[in-house]
């Protein structure tokens, strides 16, 4: 049998990988700390649960969504969300639609837009679905790398112009994974100008704007003006709301990006199951999630400033549930990591994993599964300073 020759164009998703090697290492006994994956430990909160068995008790819930573009009601709790929480207009009749989270709308987006030769440019560091599904779907990656220097923000003067004119997609992600990084909406309005010089949509990840700590709040791209014109913005329930299992997002933006992407997922799947939709609007009209944060804050601080005592030089981030950490010069990110692992059972993301510019970097969670405020966490600091790890 001979697979799709698309597959051999990506490598092994990163996280299967990560999975296999935490369960060969737990299966030696090994008492393992995961800060690999972001996936929030702590449970949804009861109203939302709560409301999604009340919503299951109604047949209704129980057949095929038909509407246009997603469950009305969740679409209108979603347009009613973003001017709460950006001031900005959604139209959720034409300019927004439902997603199985947001990995499912910046996946498809890729075969909605890219034919073959047709360039996506790619923050580098970054989440790798970007990437990957430009390259099955026959599209070219153009990197942006992501500088610290540049506090994790793309040059848009450094995009060549042969780069921009033959792009037809550009991925954004701020609040940034894996970096933390945060943009102004100064960038994004430079970003907009950008685009519309050479006819780019943007891709506007925001799956971590509400993962925020010390009272900063993370700008929306569509709150710049014109920016319905090229953008398309997605988010979903996941990280706001210690979801991810429950896969429930929104694409909301430009009403043309919006119909393709919508056109391709009407022939793929059914949408979600209406009693979720019903649930998630509750839960993005009426549910804050501030113990989470103030526990993920907790983790931050133990983790940066447990780090930095050891001389580690690791900046704080205000967003997003990631650490973005340098390694000492002698060593790898892959190395690191391995160090890290074998000798402290901590286990970390190699930020090489995310791209070449992720090389010297590591990436740590604050979602931690068995972690009570933190404890595990210093532990994990605890135990990476018995290695006496020269910082230099
Ligand atoms: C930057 C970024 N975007 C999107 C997602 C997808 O999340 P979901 O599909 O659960 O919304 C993730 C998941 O880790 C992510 O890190």
């Amino acid at each position: 049998m001979q697979r799709s020759q698309r597959l051999d164009k990506i490598p092994p998703y990163l996280f299967g990988e990560i999975a296999r090697l935490r369960a060969k290492v737990a299966a030696e006994g090994v008492d393992l700390i995961n800060l690999s994956i972001g996936d929030p430990d702590q449970p949804t909160p009861q109203p939302i649960i709560d409301k999604l068995c009340e919503a299951a008790n109604d047949p209704q819930t129980h057949r095929y969504d038909e509407s246009e573009a997603g469950w009305p009601e969740y679409l209108e709790a979603v347009a009613e969300w973003y001017d709460r929480r950006f001031g900005v207009k959604i139209d959720p009749a034409s300019e927004a639609m439902l997603l199985l989270g947001s990995k499912d709308g910046l996946a498809h987006i890729c075969w909605a837009m890219i034919d073959a030769g047709d360039v996506s440019l790619v923050p580098d560091p970054g989440y790798t679905v970007y990437k990957v599904n430009t390259l099955m779907a026959g599209g070219e990656v153009v990197s942006m790398p992501l500088l610290e220097q540049n506090g994790f923000i793309p040059d848009l003067s450094a995009i060549s112009t042969d780069a921009a004119k033959a792009a037809k997609l550009m991925f954004l992600n701020y609040p940034n994974n894996p970096t933390g990084g945060v943009a102004s909406l100064e960038f994004y309005r430079d970003v907009v100008r950008f685009a519309k010089e050479y006819d780019i949509a943007v891709v506007s990840d925001i799956a971590y704007c509400d993962v925020t700590f010390d009272g900063y709040i993370a700008p929306s791209l569509l709150q710049v003006e014109g920016a319905k014109d090229v953008v398309i913005e997605m988010h979903s329930l996941s990280k706001s709301f210690n979801m991810t299992g429950w896969r429930i997002g929104f694409a909301v933006g430009n009403p043309d990006l919006v119909t393709a992407l919508n056109k391709l997922k009407s022939n793929l799947d059914s949408r979600q199951f209406p009693a979720i939709d019903i649930a998630a609007a509750y839960a993005l009209l009426n549910v804050t999630n501030d113990e989470t944060m103030a526990l993920y804050t907790k983790r931050r601080d133990t983790l940066v400033d447990g780090l930095n005592e050891l001389g580690w030089k690791v900046n704080k981030p205000v967003a997003s549930l990631y650490v973005w950490a340098r390694v000492p010069k002698s060593y790898s990110s892959a190395e690191f990591s391995k160090l890290l692992l074998t000798e402290a059972g901590v286990l970390v993301i190699p930020g090489n994993g995310y791209g070449e510019h992720g090389e010297g970097y590591v990436r740590m969670s604050l979602t931690v599964a068995d972690d009570v405020n933190g404890d595990r966490i210093a532990e994990a600091v605890k135990r990476i300073a018995s290695l006496n790890i020269r910082w230099d």
